[in-house]
């Protein structure tokens, strides 16, 4: 009890000591801008790509090894006086003294040469760990993290990567991704925490805590600013494809795709960045209403908007909503973009945007807003007193310390899907056939965003780390395990083709193994090169499935993709389905161990797995999307048929639920509701089980209501024959839902609480 009074007064003294430094940061901004000319404050708003600035080749490459352009790099932070650089050169991972040397050298220019001696705030993609410096620890990628509904290890993966990307001289990672990942056909779904906002919000609380610190003191050398993405509504265009027009009603965006955005700007996230796509016809970069009304306004959001890639040139160049870059800028700016991540030319950027204040067309308290956030961060991140951090004070980088941390986040998110007669784990000297595209890869374990952006150059930096191949060898005795790929993917570049790659001799050595292990799923991808026009597996990983299964052997599927490949043509035949997602560098370790027993699994699935490509459905869906009815002339069965249900995921153990409890039958407004559960380990071997609340509200009147929602989980370890009681809160709050008029509220009436196999229900009481 002591102990937590001293640690809530630590708490609290650290959140003043924090309040104040921001009240001295907000005052030092208030100076600075005074000093500064119009062209300062412009070229703060501007965002160049590394490759500008970096000698030989053009502005879209640099040569070998690299070096800075000192002309190019006086040309932009002097003359023109850009404020932020992001990304790598040449689309390659560098080492931490590389960075090291490029950022001391940038921020010296700026900081020597430039009147007011303001430093540069370098960027990075550090989606999964630092994804562009070499020797990183790579965790899975946030799809399979959330499968963890591990909130701290969630938050333990941010902090080791924010120490990372530090120890690479860099303050500001372009994570947590905060979108809804409820498109199974989108590029970028694995990029998400899967479908649901209420896991999404909390998982992505805990990434923006685990990068920028329990109080945001991102003057800690060991923590960076967040930038959460997409801001609003990105991954649920109507094509299923990147950068295509969405319909998202106001309400659904309030309903569905706000929440976690909302979470992440009330745990202090400093920076928002962008959605590059088009919602009710309106490219999200020239909406006023989200970006100024809803984000700044209404949610109070005080840190720094930047635009996602090239998104102000789009305005024109794609979406043809400004005639030329002029409009497009002040389109953009008045929106309310206070950075643009111009990445290549950002000439015209600057140019027109001081002309655009010269004609009054933009004022300069809009220019003055978007410099403060700016320099904010630069005051917060202490980037004017230390501007470059060196690796050498950063002696855990790419230790056993951190690689256990990614090992553990890979165990506990691989999930269980299917196992038919305990036909995992395995037992040792099982004879086994190691097959498929994806068996013997560290790319499609990574995916993208891991040493360059497609992750084509994975294997050049990940050697060192275990394939599911290599992982399996060493498990059970390279003389147990055969491996024939049967089929490949091609390296040149093309994401999705593949050959036959000794399918005959794999299916004939299935008839010497006591066990297939059949390693499918997607090479790697994101963004438009993700972009897929059939949601089934491919034909020829098909066609192996099939044959394979045709031998009558023991198939064990392991799934290694970003998204959930329709599996439902070979499905029926296999024994047990293991999901791997994108379990990164230490995913073959945590898979071996899991098929051979010696971790049990505890993954859940994160989104609803489609058993059809026309049949996509969230789980959340409408009761009118799973209504079963043969009454009346028509039959309006509705088909809700996942392949698996979200929350989905088995264990070597069983977990007996029992004694759902209410602390009252009825919710009263301002009261809160406290549920409690017992869980029992009833099988043989320890395990860790996710307990996931939902609620139903059984009607409501002015919305036709979700057929259930996530509204708590929590995860825990049970010996065997152990009981622990899981409790959750309940607010009239956790049970609103948004009214077509745009109002958050709670009807009086009856709800259903589900855990497990428990129900129990309550009345709300206004
Ligand atoms: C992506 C962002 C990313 C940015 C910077 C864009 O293409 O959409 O998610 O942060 O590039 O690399």
């Amino acid at each position: 009890m002591i102990l937590r009074r001293n640690l809530a007064l630590l708490l609290l003294a650290g959140s003043v000591l924090t309040a104040r430094a921001q009240t001295n940061n907000e005052a030092k901004v208030e100076a600075l801008l005074k000093k500064m000319t119009l062209e300062e404050k412009v070229g703060q708003m501007a965002q160049i790509t590394l490759d500008v600035v970096g000698k030989g080749g053009d502005r879209y490459s640099s040569a070998e090894p690299f070096s800075l352009d000192q002309k190019e790099l006086e040309k932009a932070l002097v003359k023109y006086k850009i404020g932020s650089v992001l990304n790598t050169s040449n689309n390659r991972a560098r080492s931490t003294d590389v960075w090291y040397k490029i950022i001391s050298q940038i921020q010296k220019a700026a900081m020597t040469k430039t009147p007011n001696k303001i430093p540069v705030i370098y960027g990075i993609d550090a989606i999964h760990g630092e994804t562009y410096t070499v020797g990183a620890t790579m965790f899975p990628q946030q799809i399979g993290q959330a499968a963890t509904f591990n909130r701290a290890l969630v938050r333990q993966g941010a902090e080791i990567s924010a120490y990372e990307t530090r120890a690479s001289a860099i303050p500001w990672a372009f994570s947590p991704l905060l979108d809804l990942g409820a498109d199974p056909r989108f590029p970028r779904q694995w990029e998400s925490f899967g479908e649901d906002p209420y896991l999404v919000g909390e998982l992505g609380y805990e990434m923006v805590k685990g990068f920028e610190g329990e109080n945001n003191d991102v003057a800690n050398p060991f923590k960076v600013a967040s930038s959460v993405k997409h801001f609003l509504g990105y991954q649920v265009p109507v094509s299923g494809k990147d950068r295509t027009p969405a319909v998202i009603s106001d309400q659904a965006l309030r309903e569905y795709h706000l929440p976690p955005f909302k979470k992440a700007i009330d745990a202090g996230a400093k920076t928002i960045m962008v959605n590059s796509g088009i919602i009710n016809g309106v490219p999200v970069h020239a909406n006023y209403n989200i970006l100024t009304k809803l984000l700044k306004e209404e949610l109070g959001f005080k840190g720094l908007v930047v635009t996602d890639w090239g998104d102000v040139e789009n305005l024109y160049q794609r979406d043809r909503v400004a005639k030329d870059n002029k409009e497009a800028v002040r389109i953009a700016i008045n929106a309310g973009i206070d950075m643009s991540m111009i990445a290549y030319n950002y000439e015209p950027f600057c140019d027109d945007l001081i002309a655009l204040v010269k004609e009054g067309k933009v004022t300069e308290e809009r220019i003055n807003d978007a410099v403060r956030r700016i320099l904010l961060v630069k005051y917060d991140l202490n980037l004017f007193e230390k501007p470059t951090t060196n690796p050498k004070d950063y002696p855990k980088f790419a230790s056993k310390e951190f690689e256990l941390a990614a090992y553990n986040n890979a165990a506990e998110s691989i999930t269980l899907l299917k196992n038919n007669d305990n036909a995992l784990p395995l037992s040792k000297n099982t004879k086994i056939l190691v097959t498929g595209p994806n068996a013997n890869s560290m790319r499609t374990l990574n995916g993208a965003w891991t040493y360059s952006w497609q992750g084509e150059k994975v294997e050049e930096f990940a050697a060192k780390y275990n394939t599911i191949l290599e992982a399996l060898q060493q498990k059970a005795g390279a003389q147990n395990v055969t491996y024939i790929p049967g089929v490949s993917y091609k390296m040149d570049g093309k994401y999705f083709e593949e050959y036959a790659d000794k399918l005959e001799e794999a299916v004939l050595a299935a008839k010497d193994a006591d066990v297939v292990i059949l390693c499918l799923g997607e090479n790697s991808y994101t963004e438009t090169p993700g972009n897929l026009s059939d949601l089934y597996l491919s034909d020829l990983q098909t066609e192996l499935a099939q044959r394979l299964a045709a031998t009558g052997k023991k198939i064990i599927l392991v799934l290694n993709e970003g998204r959930p490949r329709v599996i439902s043509k070979f499905e029926r035949k296999m024994q047990a389905v293991v999901q791997t997602y994108l379990p990164g560098n230490f995913g073959g370790d945590a898979l071996a161990a899991i098929l051979f027993g010696d971790v049990n699994p505890s993954g859940r699935l994160p989104y609803t797995y489609p058993q059809y490509p026309n049949a996509l459905f969230n789980y959340y869906h409408k009761p009118a999307e799973s209504r079963s009815t043969t009454e009346g002339v028509y039959n309006y069965d509705a088909d809700y048929n996942p392949q698996y249900v979200f929350g989905h995921g088995l264990s070597y153990t069983t977990f007996t639920y029992s004694g759902i409890k209410l602390s009252n039958s009825i919710l009263k407004a301002g009261e809160t509701l406290t549920v409690s559960v017992n869980v029992t380990n009833s099988g043989k071997v320890s395990g860790k089980e996710s307990v996931l609340m939902y609620t139903s509200d059984l009607v409501a009147t002015l919305i036709s209501p979700d057929a259930k929602r996530l509204r708590g989980f929590d995860k825990i370890d049970l010996k065997p024959g152990e009981t622990k009681t899981v409790t959750f809160k309940l607010t009239a709050a956790d049970l609103s839902f948004i009214t077509p008029e745009l109002k958050a509220i709670t009807e009086a009436g009856d709800f259903t609480i589900q855990i497990a196999n428990q129900k129990i229900n309550f009345n709300y009481e206004l």
